[in-house]
């Protein structure tokens, strides 16, 4: 069993100005998931009369991408590849002093303590992450459109980002490009994506600034730290998806 000092961000509301606190928590088995420890602190905190530590997690396997934790100055931990929530304390040593923040971005407000406002990537997603298809009846079977085996591959590997925003938070500029050209490379390296290729592009991209995103200057540090592993190739492609679209429009 391990002991460990967390010290975690509390800040009430979006106004209040926030403050790092320190909670020595005990009897935590290196088989706990990062946010099981989590659940016995705020069980602590609740037995005691506490207010306990707002974060956010809903499926807790990887897929959802919601537990958006900076831990010792790392987006989803020290792990690679992994969600927070993927996250077990046998990463760590008994003894240890664990810093827990949320992203730090202008465009992911914090809402409260550990959870922020990611909504500016729903936006994004609706100014062009979809395709209209044809549903009256006559729609033609997907499966019956040749796709390259190596376009499909690109394609499915760009479709699992998961939307969680770490390579934001791991940005020096806090930007967005990773995760805003995973979505449009999913389209653009697909047939079906083509007939709204051009407006999809510029529209999410359009979005994306005017969200208060920073711009890529090619650190890499999101590629680095992006759990599902989205390539830097996908930023190259979303650059020459609008550049081309630029030039059509
Ligand atoms: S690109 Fe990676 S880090 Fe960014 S939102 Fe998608 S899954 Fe998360
Ligand atoms: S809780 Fe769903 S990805 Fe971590």
């Amino acid at each position: 069993m391990m002991n460990l000092t967390l010290k975690i961000w509390r800040q009430k509301n979006a106004d209040d100005k926030g403050k790092i606190v320190d909670y020595p928590v005990s009897g935590i088995s290196p088989d706990m998931s990062f946010l099981e420890m989590l659940d016995v602190l705020n069980q602590e905190l609740i037995e005691k009369g506490e207010e306990p530590v707002a974060f956010d997690h809903d499926c807790r396997e990887g897929i959802c991408g919601t537990c958006s934790l900076y831990i010792n100055g790392r987006a989803h931990g020290p792990q690679t590849h992994i969600t927070a929530c993927q996250l077990h304390m046998r990463s760590f040593n008994d003894g240890d002093t664990i810093y827990i923040e949320p992203w730090r971005a202008n465009a992911f407000p914090v809402i409260k303590d550990l959870i922020v406002d990611r909504s500016a990537f729903d936006r994004i997603q609706q100014a062009g992450g979809f395709i209209s298809v044809n549903t009256s009846g006559n729609t033609q079977d997907a499966n019956a459109i040749p796709i390259e085996k190596e376009h499909a591959d690109k394609a499915f590997d760009a479709a699992t980002c998961i939307g969680c925003g770490a390579c934001v938070a791991s940005c020096k500029n806090s930007s967005a490009m990773l995760f805003v050209s995973a979505k449009v490379s999913q389209f653009a390296l697909l047939p079906q994506g083509q007939v709204e290729a051009t407006d999809r592009v510029l529209n999410m991209v359009k979005q994306m600034d005017a969200e208060g995103f920073g711009n890529c200057t090619n650190t890499g540090a999101c590629e680095v730290e992006c759990p599902k592993g989205i390539s830097l190739e996908n930023i190259a492609r979303m650059n020459r998806e609008y550049l081309a679209a630029s030039l059509k429009g």
